[in-house]
C-alpha cells in the first residue's frame, strides 16, 4: 500500500499540544471548477455513451506529422485530446472529425506547452518570477492564452510551480526558483492569466500545474530521478505551491515522472486521491506527463502496460498523455473483466466532458481562422509587453563604479562579443512552437537599433558553445544548429573577436548557456560557462577595457571570478523575443533594473543545494561557514539585485507585539528612494518562528512587494502575519500547527534583510 496512507489521517485531525490547531481543508478548499449546470451536462451526456467512447475520452495522443491513426480514432470516439497541433487549419480538420464524424460530436481539446508565451514569446518562467511582479505575470500569460486560444488552443500544460533547490536539474527555468512563497504567488498570477476569473473565460485556456508532485527534488538534480522527500517538506515545501494554483482554480492537474518516496507520482493514490482530491477538494482532472503511465512498467513498478494502465487508473490519473500509444487502450479489457467498474470510468470521465463543456467547446468547437491570423497580425502591441516584462526581469547583480548605465554619448565604438550576443533561438529561451523566429530582437538588433548611425557596432562570437550531448528536442528547434568549428575556425573566430575588443571603446559580453543547455533533459553537473567562453571573458577583461557581462542562462552559474573582475552584471535570463530590445533599454538606462534573484546564487556547484531559508544548525553563529576551504554563503543572496538608483528601508513596525493564535497583525516599514533616478525595488517580508514543536527554517518570505519611486518619493508597504503565515505542517505532531512562540521578523530588499521586530503569539 501507499507508503503514505497514514499519514493523512494525522494531517487532518492531529493539534499539537500547546498550540492551536490549523484546519487546512475547509477555508482553503479551492473553489468549484465547474457549475451545476455543467456537471449535468456531462452527466446527461455519459449517459449516452458506450463504455468505449467514455474510455475514449481518457487518451491523449501526440500528433507528429500526418499519422492517419488519428484520423480513425477521432471518428470512432478514441481520443480525447491532442497535443502539438499548432496549424489552425489542421486544427479545424481535426475537430471536424470529431464533431461531425463521432456519434456524440464531443470536441477534442487540443493542447500545448504554452509556457511563456504563444505566438509572442516573453521571458522564461524563472524569469518572470524574477521580476517579483504578480501583476506583470498575470498580464503576460493571459497574452499568452489569449493568442494560443485564438490559435485553436484550449489547454496548456502550465504553469510548472516545482519548487527547485539544485540548479543542476534544467528545469529550473520553467519555474519560480527555490522558494516556497515566490512559487506560490506566481503559480496563482499564471493560473489567473491562463484561465480568467473562472475556466471557461472566452479566449482563456485550461491551465495545468504540473508536474505533481517533487519533480524538483529528483536526486543529484538529474532529470527523471527519483524524489526522497519527508512529509514535512511535502507539506510545507512542495506542495503549497500547486495548492496555491488550485485556489486559483486552476482545472487540470499533472503528474510527476519520477518515483516519489518509492512510489512513482503517476501511479501514487495517496498524492492523487487521498491528498489531492480527499484533503484538498480537486474537481478538475489529471493527466500523466507524456508516456508516464507507460513508463510505469519502466519504473520496475507495474507488471506490464495493462497492469500500468490499471495502476494509473486507479491512483486517480484521468487523461493518459502518450507519445503513440496508449496504456489505456487496455481500459476497456480491463473494463470487461471486472478490474476497473463502470462507476469509476464515469467518474474519471465526468471532469473531462465537464471541462470541455465549461470551456464552451461544444458551441464553438473550430478556429476562426482568420483571427488566427488576426492575432499574429496584432502581435506589434504584444510585443511591448514582451519588451517590458523582459527588462522587468532583469537582475543588476554587479555595478561597480557605477558603469551601468552607460552614456549614450561616451562611446564611438562598441563591441558586443560571445555566442550569444546575435542568437535567436537561444534569446527566446526553451519551450517554444508556434512563433515566428523571425519577430526575435537580439542583442545585436537591439543595441544596433538604439545606438544609432554614430556609434560603430562590432559583433562577433568569439567561441562556439554546444552540448557535448545532442538535446531530444533538436528536431523541433526552428534553427539547425551550426556544425561544430574546426581548430583553425576556433582560433581565428577567438581573435577576430579580441581584435574587435582591442578596437572598442566599451565591450559588452554575453555569455551562458544556449537554449538546448537547460529545460527538459538539460541537467547538467556544473555550473562553469560551458566552452572557452570563461577564457574570452578572462582575455577580453586583461584589455583593460570597460567591460560590461550581459548573461543569458536560467541556472546559476560559475561567476567567482566574474563577480572579481567585471565591473557590471546583467543577468537577463532568456530575455524572449524583444529580449535585444529590452537589453538596450536597460544598458543605456531607459529602464533601470529592478528584478531579484529567485534563487541564491552558489559560488560553485559544490555547494548545492543551497536555499537561504534552510533550518537552523546546533551552532548557528557557525551557519556561514561550514565548508573549510570557502564560505558557505551564496555568492548572492536569494532576493537580491541592484538598481541604478538607491533605496533605504526603516521604520518598521508590527500594530501589535502581542497576538493569540489565529490572529493577524500587521508588520509595515517605509521604502524611500535615494537616489536620483525614477527606479523599482522589491520590498520582502522574511518570518522566523524562535522555538516551538519542530525546528523551524532560519527565515522564510511571507510577502512582498515592487514599488516604483521617484527620487526622494516615500512609501509605507504593509503585510499581513497570520495563520497562513504562521502555520506550518509539524513532523513532530504530524499535522498542521499554528504555534505559541516568539517571532522575528524582517523586511528589507533581498533574503539577508537586516531590520527587525518581533512578537509573541500566545495560545
Ligand atoms: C513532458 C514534460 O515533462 C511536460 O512538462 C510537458 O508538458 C509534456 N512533455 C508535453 O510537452
Amino acid at each position: 500500500m501507499q507508503k503514505f496512507g497514514g499519514a493523512i489521517a494525522c494531517a487532518l485531525t492531529a493539534t499539537a499540544s500547546g498550540a492551536a490547531p490549523v484546519v487546512p481543508s475547509a477555508e482553503q478548499a479551492p473553489p468549484a471548477v465547474f457549475s451545476p449546470a455543467t456537471l449535468a451536462r456531462a452527466d446527461a451526456l455519459l449517459g449516452k455513451m458506450s463504455a468505449e467512447e467514455k474510455l475514449g475520452q481518457l487518451n491523449q495522443l501526440f500528433k507528429f506529422g500526418k499519422a492517419p491513426k488519428l484520423d480513425v480514432m477521432v471518428r470512432e470516439g478514441k481520443l480525447g485530446s491532442l497535443l502539438f497541433v499548432t496549424d489552425p487549419a489542421e486544427i479545424n480538420r481535426l475537430q471536424r472529425l470529431a464533431v461531425e464524424g463521432s456519434r456524440w460530436g464531443i470536441p477534442l481539446l487540443f493542447g500545448s506547452d504554452v509556457v511563456h508565451g504563444y505566438r509572442t514569446i516573453f521571458p522564461v518562467p524563472i524569469a518572470l518570477a524574477a521580476s517579483w511582479d504578480t501583476a506583470m505575470v498575470e498580464h503576460v500569460s493571459a497574452i499568452g492564452a489569449m493568442e494560443a486560444r485564438a490559435g485553436g488552443i484550449s489547454w496548456t500544460f502550465a504553469p510548472m510551480v516545482d519548487v527547485a533547490r539544485d540548479p543542476r536539474w534544467g528545469r529550473i527555468v520553467e519555474g519560480a526558483g527555490e522558494d516556497v512563497h515566490l512559487n506560490a504567488e506566481m503559480a496563482a498570477a499564471q493560473v489567473r492569466g491562463i484561465q480568467g476569473p473562472r475556466l471557461g473565460t472566452p479566449g482563456r485556456l485550461l491551465a495545468s500545474v504540473k508536474h505533481f508532485a517533487g519533480y524538483g527534488a529528483g536526486e543529484g538534480g538529474r532529470d527523471h530521478d527519483a524524489a526522497n522527500i519527508s512529509d514535512a517538506q511535502l507539506y510545507n515545501t512542495y506542495l503549497p505551491p500547486f495548492r496555491a494554483a488550485l485556489q486559483a482554480g486552476a482545472g487540470s492537474v499533472m503528474s510527476a515522472y519520477m518515483d516519489l518516496n518509492d512510489v512513482p507520482a503517476t501511479g501514487n493514490r495517496w498524492l492523487l486521491s487521498d491528498v489531492l482530491r480527499g484533503q484538498w477538494g480537486f474537481q478538475g482532472f489529471v493527466v500523466s506527463d507524456n508516456n508516464a503511465v507507460l513508463d510505469l512498467e519502466s519504473h520496475g513498478f507495474a507488471r506490464d502496460k495493462r497492469d500500468a494502465a490499471e495502476r494509473a487508473f486507479h491512483a486517480g490519473v484521468n487523461m493518459e498523455m502518450a507519445s503513440y500509444v496508449n496504456a489505456y487502450a487496455h481500459l476497456p479489457e480491463a473494463l470487461k473483466d471486472g478490474a476497473i467498474t463502470a462507476a469509476e470510468v464515469d467518474a474519471a470521465v465526468r471532469p473531462i466532458l465537464a471541462t470541455k463543456i465549461q470551456l464552451g467547446l461544444f458551441e464553438q468547437p473550430y478556429v476562426d481562422e482568420a483571427l488566427a491570423r488576426d492575432v499574429a497580425a496584432r502581435a506589434p502591441a504584444h510585443r511591448v509587453e514582451a519588451r517590458l516584462a523582459a527588462e522587468r526581469s532583469a537582475v543588476l547583480l554587479r555595478n561597480e563604479g557605477k558603469l551601468l548605465p552607460l552614456s549614450p554619448t561616451a562611446y564611438r565604438r562598441v563591441a558586443l562579443l560571445g555566442p550569444l550576443g546575435d542568437a535567436r533561438q537561444d534569446t527566446l529561451g526553451p519551450w517554444v512552437f508556434a512563433h515566428d523566429l523571425a519577430d526575435t530582437v537580439t542583442l545585436a538588433q537591439g543595441l544596433r537599433a538604439k545606438l544609432g548611425a554614430d556609434v560603430r557596432l562590432d559583433v562577433a562570437p568569439g567561441v562556439q558553445i554546444k552540448r557535448t550531448t545532442p538535446s531530444p528536442f533538436e528536431s523541433i528547434f526552428k534553427e539547425r544548429s551550426p556544425a561544430k568549428w574546426d581548430a583553425a575556425r576556433a582560433a581565428d573566430e577567438l581573435e577576430r573577436a579580441l581584435a574587435l575588443a582591442r578596437d572598442a571603446d566599451v565591450v559588452v559580453l554575453a555569455l551562458g548557456e544556449k537554449q538546448d543547455m537547460i529545460g527538459e533533459s538539460a541537467s547538467r553537473s556544473t555550473f562553469a560557462l560551458p566552452g572557452e567562453q570563461q577564457q574570452l571573458m578572462e582575455r577580453v577583461v586583461a584589455l583593460g577595457k570597460p567591460v560590461v557581462l550581459l548573461l543569458m542562462n536560467g541556472r546559476p552559474l560559475d561567476l567567482g571570478w566574474a563577480n572579481a573582475h567585471v565591473p557590471a552584471i546583467l543577468e537577463l535570463w532568456y530575455p524572449g523575443a524583444q529580449g535585444g530590445a529590452a537589453a538596450a533599454n536597460l544598458l543605456f538606462g531607459d529602464a533601470s533594473p529592478g528584478g531579484k534573484l529567485p534563487f541564491s546564487w552558489p559560488r560553485n556547484v559544490g555547494q548545492v543545494p543551497l536555499y537561504y531559508s534552510h533550518n537552523l544548525t546546533q551552532d548557528p553563529s557557525e551557519q556561514g561557514r561550514r565548508y573549510w576551504n570557502e564560505p558557505s554563503t551564496p555568492l548572492f543572496p536569494f532576493g537580491f539585485g541592484l538598481s541604478y538608483s538607491t533605496f533605504t528601508v526603516t521604520d518598521i513596525r508590527l500594530d501589535k507585539t502581542e497576538m493569540s493564535a489565529g490572529g493577524s497583525l500587521e508588520a509595515s516599514a517605509v521604502i524611500e528612494n535615494t537616489g536620483t533616478r525614477p527606479a523599482d525595488e522589491v520590498v520582502q517580508l522574511y518570518v522566523h518562528q524562535r522555538h516551538g514543536g519542530a525546528s523551524r527554517p532560519v527565515r522564510e518570505l511571507k510577502g512582498f512587494e515592487r514599488v516604483t519611486l521617484r527620487p526622494s518619493e516615500k512609501k509605507t508597504v504593509r503585510f499581513s502575519i497570520g495563520p497562513k503565515e504562521l502555520g506550518y505542517w509539524s513532523a513532530a505532531t504530524r499535522g498542521w500547527v499554528n504555534e505559541a512562540s516568539t517571532f522575528d521578523v524582517w523586511i528589507g530588499t533581498d533574503s539577508k534583510a537586516a531590520l527587525k521586530a518581533s512578537f509573541t503569539q500566545t495560545r
